[in-house]
């Protein structure tokens, strides 16, 4: 007999329930009897007793399901230990969730916010197993979290189409890929669709070189220019200032967003005409490709293995093809960035896709 609480926290993605049937299909094969809780809206509902006994047919059909089943919230980590307005410790709340119900595990669907979370309560004694979850591809301690295929072909998708509308037009057009911390998306998304210029994060631009590879284009003889922005990209004097000031300054911005802000600055020194096209939280909607529902159907069954062995207190990680249990205590609060040193940016580079620095 085992008995399981399971949530997804934070964004949602395309793969969650992928990932949840994976690990319920691996248990049910394992066990006798098994009770699986279901915590609506992430954390929420662990805090204040929001769950439902699910059954093996509420994971059946699910491998290609967007979303999640049983919704999802964003409970920032910094607020966990600070009581709710009806002064809750919400940490303890979570705790007397747990052995009221008696489970033997907690399984927990999502990324870096949601895993320091997860870690804390496995510091509070409870049996954790995380599963890496976002489309931003930004956990440490795994070479892929799940989501991230998909929203690549999303995001991909969008490029691709703008392409064909630029290529009639002589214009320069932006598309805003998801990511404020990490370029992951936004590399992997400018590349496939082929990109001219890509903005990340981890490389703060300069707006003159920027303008100089569209010139370069345009000298060259192509009418258009497509720029991959992530949402987090950063110029060089913005990069240069205090997190305080920084963020004093983009709350006094006209510009909805960085990209915006990138446009204006390409009309202003070219005249050209600059489109921006946000495709937005379409990244992270529709089915899970066919790469994610490997990747969580495989991360699913090894969560299943390590619970059927009593072996908690683990991110359950891909590494060089393989599952692997990664404790918690380890990987918690770090942050997988892109390299600007990377060989995939020096290959990018090498053919001719500017990063604007
Ligand atoms: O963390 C995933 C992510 O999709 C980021 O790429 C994006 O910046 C953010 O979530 C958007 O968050 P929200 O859904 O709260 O607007």
């Amino acid at each position: 007999m085992k008995r399981i609480g399971m949530l997804t926290s934070g964004g949602d993605c395309q793969a969650l329930n992928a990932a949840m049937r994976g690990v319920v299909k691996g248990l049910s094969h394992g066990v006798d009897e098994l009770e699986v809780y279901g915590f609506n809206n992430g954390y929420k509902g662990l805090i204040y007793g929001d769950y439902r006994l699910l059954t093996s047919s509420d994971f059946s059909g699910i491998l290609t399901k967007g979303g999640t089943i049983l919704g999802s919230s964003r409970q920032p980590f910094k607020l966990m230990r600070v009581p709710d307005e009806n002064g809750l410790d919400k940490v303890e709340a979570m705790k007397q969730t747990y052995y009221k119900l008696n489970l033997d595990c907690l399984v927990i669907l999502g990324g870096n916010g949601t895993q320091k979370t997860a870690n804390l309560l496995r510091e509070e004694g409870l049996n954790i197993i995380h599963l890496p979850k976002t489309i931003d591809n930004d956990i440490y301690g795994t070479d892929v979290t799940f989501g991230f295929q998909s929203a690549i072909n999303v995001a991909s998708q969008a490029i691709d189409c703008i392409h064909t509308t630029a290529a009639s037009h002589n214009r320069v057009f932006i598309v805003e890929v998801m990511g404020h911390k990490v370029g992951w998306l936004t590399l992997y998304s400018g590349v496939a669709s082929g990109a001219d210029i890509i903005l990340l994060p981890e490389i703060p631009y300069d707006i003159n070189r920027v303008v100089e590879a569209i010139d370069n284009r345009t000298k060259a003889g192509k009418g258009f220019t497509i720029l991959a922005v992530a949402e987090g990209a950063i110029s060089k004097e913005d990069a240069a200032l205090t997190k305080k000031e920084y963020k004093d300054k983009k709350k006094k911005s006209k510009y909805p967003s960085v990209s915006y802000e990138i446009a204006d600055q390409i009309t202003q020194r070219t005249g050209t005409e600059v489109r921006v096209t946000v495709p937005g939280h379409t990244q992270r909607g529709g089915s899970p490709c066919p790469y994610d529902r490997v990747l969580c159907t495989r991360l699913g069954a090894a969560a299943a293995q390590a619970i059927l062995e009593e072996d908690y207190g683990y991110m359950i990680a891909m590494i060089n093809g393989e599952t692997k249990r990664v404790p918690l205590g380890e990987v918690s609060g770090k942050l997988k960035v892109v390299d600007p040193d990377c060989k995939m940016i020096r290959e990018a580079k090498t053919i001719g896709i500017s990063f604007g620095d």
